[in-house]
C-alpha cells in the first residue's frame, strides 16, 4: 500500500488536549446535518482553497474519506449496469466501488500526461449507451504517476463539456507536487465533482474528506451521504478544522512533501543505475516524479506480466503491486507499482529497493525457477 508516511503525521496529543479544554464539545456528540455542520463545510472550503480553488461552503459536503466520497458520487451519478470511464489503470478502491454498485469500468489510454484526449473522445462517440461520467486522478495518478499538464486538463475539460460528461476529480496527491497545474475543476466547475482528501498529505486515520459539487447535485449527494453513513463523524472534522486554523495541516503537507521528494531521489539513485546495468534493461522504464509516494516500473521485455515480477520480488523479500491490481478493463501491461512511502524509514526503503533491483537482475527465467522452488532469497 502507499501508506502516507505515517512517521510525519501530526501530533495528536496536543490537539486533543486543546479540544478537551473547549466548552462546546457536547455538540460534537450530537447528530449533525447529513452534509456536515457549516463550520466543517467551511473548513472544507479552506482546505480546497489551499488547492487553489474557491468554492462556496454550501456546495461542499463532509464525507468520511475519499473512499466514501467516491461511493457517494458514483451512487448518485450512475445506475447499476452503467459505465464509468477511468484511466486504463486505476485506483483499486474505485474498482471496488464500481463492483459494489454494479457499474462497469471502461479504461482509457494513458500517456505520461494522463488520459489521452482522443481516447476520451472515442469512448464518448462509441456505439451503445453513451458514458456519462469520468473518474480521474489528474495529479500523480495511482498507479502510473502521470500528472496532467494544464493543456491536457483544458483539453479534457473541453471534451467533457462537448460530450456532456460529469468529471469526478480525485485530488488526493495534488498538494504533493510543487508548481502543480490548476485543478481540473478550475476548467469545468459546472460539471466537476471534486474530492479533496487529506488522507495522504495529512493523516489517513482521520477519515474525513470534502466533496465539492455543482449546486444542482447537492441535494441528491446529501441523500446518499445519509444512505451510506448518516454523516461523517463531527469530532474528526472538528479536529481537522483546528489543524487548518492553526497551520498544522499545511505544516504536515510541507513535511510529507519534503520526505516524498527525498524518497524519490533515493529511489532514483537505487534503481536507475541498476536498470541501466541490466542486459535487457533498455526495455524497462521507471516513472519517478520528483516528489511522489509511488513509482511505476514498466518491466523489461521477457517479463510478460506484473504478477510474475511481483512473485519474484516476494521471493526476494519485498512486496510490489502488479498492474493486474489496477486494470480497469482489458489486459494488464507488464508493470508494477513500487510504494516509496510504506517503509517506516529511508533505510528500510533503500533495502526494499535493492531487493526490487535484485529481482530485476535475476530476470524472468531465474525468478520463475525460484518461485517454483518456493525459495525465499532474502
Ligand atoms: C487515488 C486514491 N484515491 C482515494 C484514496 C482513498 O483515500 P481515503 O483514505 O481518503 O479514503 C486513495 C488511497 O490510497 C488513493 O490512492
Amino acid at each position: 500500500m502507499t501508506w502516507p508516511l505515517d512517521a510525519e503525521n501530526p501530533d495528536l496529543a496536543p490537539a486533543l488536549r486543546r479540544l478537551a479544554r473547549r466548552t462546546d464539545l457536547a455538540e460534537l456528540l450530537t447528530y449533525a446535518p447529513n452534509a456536515g455542520r457549516l463550520r466543517h463545510r467551511e473548513a472544507g472550503a479552506a482546505w480546497i482553497a489551499h488547492h487553489g480553488l474557491d468554492v462556496d461552503p454550501e456546495r461542499i459536503l463532509v464525507c468520511a474519506g475519499a473512499q466514501h466520497a467516491m461511493t457517494v458520487v458514483v451512487a448518485t451519478l450512475l445506475r447499476p449496469g452503467d459505465t464509468l470511464l477511468t484511466e486504463s489503470l486505476t485506483y483499486p478502491g474505485m474498482r471496488a466501488v464500481a463492483e459494489l454498485l454494479g457499474c462497469r469500468l471502461q479504461g482509457l489510454e494513458l500517456d505520461e500526461e494522463g488520459i489521452v484526449p482522443d481516447a476520451l473522445d472515442a469512448a464518448c462517440r462509441g456505439r451503445g449507451k453513451r458514458p456519462r461520467v469520468l473518474y480521474t486522478v489528474p495529479t500523480l495518478q495511482n498507479p502510473t504517476t502521470a500528472t496532467q499538464t494544464e493543456g491536457r486538463r483544458r483539453a479534457l475539460a473541453e471534451l467533457a463539456r462537448r460530450h456532456d460528461l460529469s468529471i469526478v476529480e480525485d485530488a488526493i496527491h495534488h498538494l504533493l507536487v510543487r508548481d502543480v497545474p490548476p485543478l481540473l475543476a478550475t476548467f469545468a466547475p459546472e460539471r466537476t465533482f471534486l474530492i479533496a482528501s487529506p488522507s495522504k498529505v495529512v493523516a489517513g486515520g482521520l477519515r474525513v474528506a470534502w466533496l465539492a459539487a455543482p449546486a444542482d447535485a447537492i441535494r441528491r449527494l446529501t441523500h446518499n451521504v445519509w444512505a451510506t453513513n448518516w454523516m461523517a463523524a463531527p469530532l474528526n472534522a472538528e479536529l481537522f478544522a483546528t489543524w487548518i486554523e492553526d497551520g498544522t495541516a499545511l505544516a504536515t503537507v510541507e513535511r510529507k512533501q519534503a520526505e516524498a521528494a527525498a524518497r524519490a531521489r533515493l529511489a532514483g539513485a537505487c534503481l536507475r543505475g541498476r536498470l541501466e546495468g541490466l542486459e535487457d534493461g533498455g526495455g524497462a522504464r521507471l516513472l519517478l516524479p520528483p516528489a511522489t509516494y509511488h513509482a511505476w516500473l514498466e518491466l523489461p521485455p521477457g517479463w510478460t506480466d506484473g504478477l510474475a515480477f511481483a512473485a519474484a520480488a516476494e521471493c526476494r523479500g519485498v512486496v510490489v503491486t502488479p498492474a493486474e491490481s489496477f486494470v480497469a478493463s482489458g489486459r494488464a501491461p507488464a508493470g508494477v507499482r513500487i510504494s516509496l512511502s510504506a517503509p517506516r524509514t529511508r533505510d528500510a526503503l533503500r533495502r526494499g529497493l535493492e531487493r526490487v533491483a535484485d529481482a530485476l537482475a535475476d530476470g524472468p527465467r531465474v525468478a520463475a525457477e525460484n518461485a517454483r522452488a518456493g525459495t525465499a532469497i532474502v
